[in-house]
């Protein structure tokens, strides 16, 4: 049996349930330290499971938008989870779960770690939910089999990922005042929305937190892509996020009857979104990179057989690791909007919705992912996300790392997104071990 079979084995027996405390004995006899922690693999699939019934649709996956009914409900089973793990947690003014656990060292800063667990609308059981429940489990891991880290841990659930790092962004600073104003996926105002969810927006303010605050943030998230499964590697190592741009976009035309209104007479606002589509489609394929752009809603109005749209809203993504390309790629998508407009007898007005920076992750922090992998006889592979996460806004206020693991056949934000238990719990473990290291480390 080589390394890695025998991880899966130890993995694939703690997620049985094969595999109790005492037989950690067997994991050290291949490793030069002393007895070393390990997740319950078999508690943190369980908890998986009971998280994803909140939100539960017929498709298999889970629609918990945030703000939503069942995003609160399930952010009370979390806080439970996090009580039961012997952390204290605390909702911050942004809405975000926070729950820590002392240090040795109770003058060092803290090290986070976490995710999310609100999703898009039929999405599916793993975003975000594999993040925060191993961060939990890890905290509980932890506790149970004595250590206490010199560090203080602070095990985070940001709110609000899916629409945009609300909860992230609140706590590094980039969220801007009047995105507050924002309607969220739920329909409510995001100010009301964090109220909602035991938040004050008011206060946003004392969420706050400075370069230098935290010694570090690490991120376990399912890849949301095939590259691990096709390149059969175990853990990806992020090397940078995405940067994201999101606007709303409204064409403006002119309604008038379908039927009465000559072909030539018209000032159709859907045909002149069609046209834009295929723009933001053409313009982005059109230089050689990894850059993606997405109109992903669309709604015209009135929105009747036999009535000509005089208004479509729709919205405009644009994402790369390099933000200048994002830039140039919306002045040539907006130049295309104006000569739509003059071909069709509408205008095009866009309104950023929000933006998220792109991040490269820390180089020392990678170091220690892959130290942490090779040692649990975990294979690697360096990789950039091109999915958004809470850990590029977090990325500014301190060395930041992020662990992916295999999604199977790559699919994501859809009911039959699935990362297999084994996997979990090998993310699981590099998280703990990665945080173990994290935390012997002085950084300057
Ligand atoms: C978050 O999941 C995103 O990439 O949109
Ligand atoms: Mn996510
Ligand atoms: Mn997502």
């Amino acid at each position: 049996m080589n390394r890695r079979e025998f991880a899966l084995t130890i993995a694939g027996s703690v997620a049985s349930g094969a595999l109790g405390t005492q037989s950690l004995g067997r994991i050290t006899s291949w490793r030069a330290a002393p007895a070393v922690p390990r997740v319950d693999g078999a508690r943190l699939n369980r908890h998986l499971a009971e998280l994803s019934r909140f939100g539960a649709n017929p498709q298999g996956g889970v629609t918990r938008l945030a703000y939503s009914d069942v995003d609160r409900a399930a952010r009370e089973y979390v806080l439970g989870l996090m009580r039961d793990a012997k952390l204290t947690p605390t909702i911050d003014a942004a809405g975000n779960i926070i729950a820590s656990r002392p240090g040795r060292d109770a003058a060092r800063k803290p090290i986070l770690f976490g995710s999310h667990i609100d999703s898009v609308p039929e999405g599916g059981n793993y975003d975000g939910n594999v993040g925060s429940l191993a961060a939990i489990e890890v905290a509980q891991s932890l506790g149970e089999q004595g250590v206490t880290t010199r560090h203080p841990l602070q095990v985070v659930v940001w709110q609000n990922e899916e629409g945009g790092l609300y909860g992230s962004r609140a706590v590094s600073g980039q969220l801007r005042p009047e995105e507050l104003g924002n309607i969220s996926r739920s329909g409510k105002q995001i100010s009301d929305g964090i109220a909602f969810i035991g938040g004050n927006s008011s206060e946003l303010t004392t969420v706050r937190r400075n370069k230098g605050d935290i010694a570090g943030y690490l991120e376990l998230h399912i890849e949301q892509g095939g590259t691990l499964e096709r390149d059969h590697a175990d853990i990806g190592i992020v090397e940078g996020i995405v940067g994201i741009k999101q606007w709303e976009v409204t064409v403006t035309g002119f309604a008038n009857h379908a039927g009465t209104t000559p072909m030539d007479q018209r000032h159709d606002a859907l045909l002149a979104a069609a046209r834009f589509v295929d723009a933001v489609n053409r313009t982005v394929t059109s230089i050689p990179g990894r850059q993606v752009g997405t109109v992903g809603r669309i709604q015209a109005f009135p929105g009747a057989p036999n009535v000509i749209p005089g208004q479509v809203i729709c919205t405009l993504e644009l994402r790369d690791l390099d933000e200048s390309k994002i830039d140039s790629l919306f002045t040539s998508i907006s130049a295309k909007a104006t000569r739509i407009g003059g071909d069709t007898g509408t205008t095009f007005a866009f309104r950023m919705l929000h933006e998220n920076v792109p991040a490269p992750s820390d180089p020392r922090v990678r170091a220690l992912i892959a130290d942490s992998a090779r040692e649990l006889g975990l294979t690697t592979k360096v990789m950039p996300s091109g999915a958004g996460h809470d850990a590029q806004a977090i990325a500014t206020l301190g060395p930041m790392g992020m662990i992916f693991i295999p999604s199977v056949a790559g699919i994501s934000h859809a009911p039959k997104e699935f990362s297999k238990p084994e996997d979990i719990v090998n993310g699981a473990n590099v998280l703990m071990e990665t945080l173990l290291k994290l935390d012997a480390v002085d950084w300057t």
